[in-house]
């Protein structure tokens, strides 16, 4: 770990890029299981933004996974540091005025707070994306459930690795009996209350 490091203090802060984009830089964070509906969501509610003309972007695990948390794999403590890398991200790109969807499976109860920590309050919303694994698992889009409980994919949350629910979520989405339409309106009045 670098210590001699001093952290440069620029001259344009982070209010007065986001009065430049004309908006309330913030994140949005979904966590639930895999197949849950978050990115569905975060894409649709990108999408609601963007139509409003508010600067937004949608940091996907899966898509992360393929860049920047490609070394990552899916130990407990790989999902720490991935949770950590991309708190990182969002928080800065909070800090150039954006508003931020974050979609993971954010299984760790310490990491969403940890996660939360680095933001200033009002700012993180944490949306807990509730839809039953027995639900997910019949959806199973990507076939992983299958290979989960086959033992050809190890630490499947859900199957073989934890999921922590949140306990006091900024908003809880039963996804899995409630319509997209419906969801993402919930989430939008989440913002504008
Ligand atoms: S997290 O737990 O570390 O937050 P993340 O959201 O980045 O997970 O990635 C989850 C995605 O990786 C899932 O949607 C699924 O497509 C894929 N995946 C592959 N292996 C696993 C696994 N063992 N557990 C969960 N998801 C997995």
């Amino acid at each position: 770990m670098a210590t001699d490091v001093i952290f440069q203090a620029g001259q344009i802060t982070k209010l007065q890029r986001a009065e430049m984009l004309n908006q309330t830089p913030i994140c949005l964070w979904f966590t639930g299981f895999s197949g849950s509906g978050k990115s569905t969501l975060a894409h649709r509610v990108e999408a609601e933004f963007h139509a409003l003309g508010r600067h937004v972007y949608v940091l996907d695990g899966d898509n992360v996974r393929h860049g920047l948390n490609s070394d990552l794999g899916f130990t407990d403590g790989d999902r720490v540091e991935n949770i950590r890398r991309v708190t990182e991200v969002a928080r800065l790109m909070v800090d150039a005025g954006l508003i931020v969807i974050v979609a993971f499976i954010s299984p760790f109860r310490a990491d969403r707070l940890m996660a939360r920590n680095g933001f200033e309050s009002g700012e993180f919303f944490e949306v807990f994306v509730d839809t039953p694994l027995a639900i997910c698992e019949q959806r199973d889009v990507k076939g992983f459930y299958k290979k989960a409980r086959n033992n050809e994919i190890q630490h499947f949350t859900g199957i073989s690795s934890c999921y922590e629910p949140p306990e006091y979520p900024e908003l809880r989405l039963t996804a899995g009996t409630t319509s997209i339409e419906e969801c993402v309106k919930q989430i939008l009045s989440l913002i504008t209350a």
